[in-house]
């Protein structure tokens, strides 16, 4: 089989005609001339998709790519999968509504049968779910209302590195914020631990800094509303919570009444090996927030809670778009999909193969500083071969950490392997805290073969910035990453960048 895949019946003379008139450059430039400065992926990813089908996407001007991006983490199962193209069709040939606000409906129904058939055990069966607006965000934003309703409580606790959207409270949330009322805690991570020993001692003393901030009535931290973390922090630089550490965290909110939120937007639905992330520690949250592959590439967004939370009066929380008939259908057999075909187990072996051939190669390549993620959540931070190690307290023998501590980071240098990737027909995502964190989200259904497709293709483009990284870095520089942790390149680059852009 190919590693790209095409739409069935679809003749290549057609597609050619079709395609010609598309103007690919003609549609970049208008992009670029309309569009806002905050556009993100589409500096980084100057592509113009025509079509897609599972992990490829065919740009206008007849290009092919293996999309390791994933719509950032939503399509578990690839681009326009058969089953998720059938039940959005059999909704539009049914004559359902398609507008409905939060009325009862079959396909809302038969949604969330599935959804509650797929939740953690001891969860489901006291359950609530509220369906919010379209975006993961919303859901965020709703947990913590929710959490404020139940607690009489305002404040709320998260953590370093955390990402959880871009509407006010869920940007308050996240690492990246700037106007900050909530108290913030350490994620704890080997390779940049902040306590300089990562491994189990760093998730202890990360641990310990919690209690103490709960606890000392002079932390300037008052009793939470809540507590919300991701269990693998994907913007913050693919960064999985010790399942230990997990149980910590459960083991010390539930002792202080606090609710504890986990932010499943990108870790659910088989991404990480289990079907919700929060099933590696076995722990049960309070309140899970769920989006992007929940809607099988549509948009919605849900908050599930314990039944005891839903204090709220009705209409505490509403919206108008709320009842996507379209995405609870294609989420509906999305969920479904990847249940009966036990996608999760197939996530956790081909992650923890890719994650054993990247590290071999982190081994020969002195600029890749550290591999890491769980399941088909990936990541390889780019550093300066050419700075020291930054000396370390102490290295958990456990941990398996290199000797010495991080090198910096090269933001730039992951510029230059996901811009190498690109020519080479690969898309990647950047990440990390100071955008260095190449990034693989592939679907859940990408094949042996494709999985090797993509590491010989980072590898060579790796291998290509290694060879001439002074090179590549003065060819331009634009920060191709995530929204969230956006704001590495600095003005002049980004100033730069438009002049090109401009002049095409
Ligand atoms: C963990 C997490 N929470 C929240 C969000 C925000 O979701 P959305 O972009 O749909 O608002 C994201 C998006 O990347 C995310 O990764």
């Amino acid at each position: 089989m190919a590693v790209t895949e095409s739409e069935p019946g679809v003749a290549p003379a057609m597609r050619e005609a079709e395609l010609a008139p598309l103007a690919h450059e003609g549609i970049l430039r208008r992009q670029s001339a309309r569009e806002s400065a905050a556009r993100t992926y589409a500096r980084a990813l100057p592509i113009v998709p025509v079509r897609a089908r599972g992990l490829t996407i065919e740009g206008a001007d007849g290009s092919r790519y293996l999309d390791c991006l994933s719509g950032a983490g939503t399509l578990a199962l690839g681009h326009n999968h058969p089953v998720v193209l059938e039940a959005i069709r059999k909704v539009l040939d049914s004559g359902a509504p398609l507008h409905v606000l939060d009325l009862a409906t079959p396909v809302k129904d038969t949604f969330t049968t599935e959804l509650f058939r797929t939740l953690p055990p001891g969860f489901a069966d006291h359950a609530r779910v509220q369906f919010c607006g379209p975006a993961g965000t919303d859901a965020v934003e709703a947990a913590l209302k929710l959490v404020r309703a139940a607690t009489g409580r305002t404040g709320v606790v998260a953590f370093s590195g955390a990402y959880h959207g871009m509407t006010a409270g869920a940007l308050e949330a996240s690492g990246g914020a700037s106007d900050v009322r909530v108290a913030r805690l350490p994620y704890p991570q080997d390779y940049r631990c902040p306590f300089g020993v990562g491994g189990e001692r760093g998730a202890e003393l990360a641990a310990r800094w919690t209690e103490s901030l709960l606890d000392d009535p002079k932390s300037g931290v008052p009793g939470p509303a809540g507590m919300i973390l991701e269990p693998v922090q994907g913007e913050g630089g693919v960064i999985p919570a010790r399942d230990d550490w997990m149980r910590r965290m459960r083991d010390i909110t539930s002792a202080r009444s606090i609710p504890l939120i986990a932010d499943e937007i990108q870790t659910g639905v088989g991404r990480t090996g289990a079907f919700w992330a929060v099933e590696h520690s076995g722990i049960t949250p309070d309140v899970m927030v769920l989006s992007k592959a929940i809607g099988g590439s549509l948009p919605l967004a849900v908050v599930v809670y314990r039944d005891d939370l839903d204090v709220w009066e009705p209409g505490a929380h509403a919206g108008t778009f709320r009842g996507n008939q379209l995405a609870m259908a294609a989420g509906a057999a999305t969920l479904a999909y990847v249940r009966e075909n036990r996608l999760a187990e197939r996530a956790a072996l081909l992650g923890a193969r890719m994650l054993a051939q990247l590290r071999g190669l982190a081994a020969d390549f002195p600029c890749i500083g550290d591999v890491s993620g769980r399941g088909l959540m990936i990541g390889v931070e780019l550093v300066d071969p050419e700075q020291p190690p930054e000396p370390v307290a102490e290295v958990d023998a456990q941990a398996g950490s290199a000797v010495g501590g991080p090198r910096p980071a090269a933001p730039d240098l992951a510029v230059a392997v996901q811009r190498e990737c690109l020519r080479r027909g690969l898309i990647v995502e950047l990440g990390g805290r100071h955008s260095s964190v190449v990034r693989l989200l592939p679907p859940l259904t990408i094949t042996d073969e494709q999985a090797n497709a993509v590491l010989d293709r980072l590898s060579d483009a790796v291998a290509s910035v290694a060879a001439a990284p002074t090179a590549l870095r003065e060819r331009g520089i634009e920060h191709g990453g995530h929204a969230g942790y956006g704001g590495s390149a600095g003005r002049a680059e980004r100033a730069e960048w438009a002049g090109q852009a401009a002049a095409r």
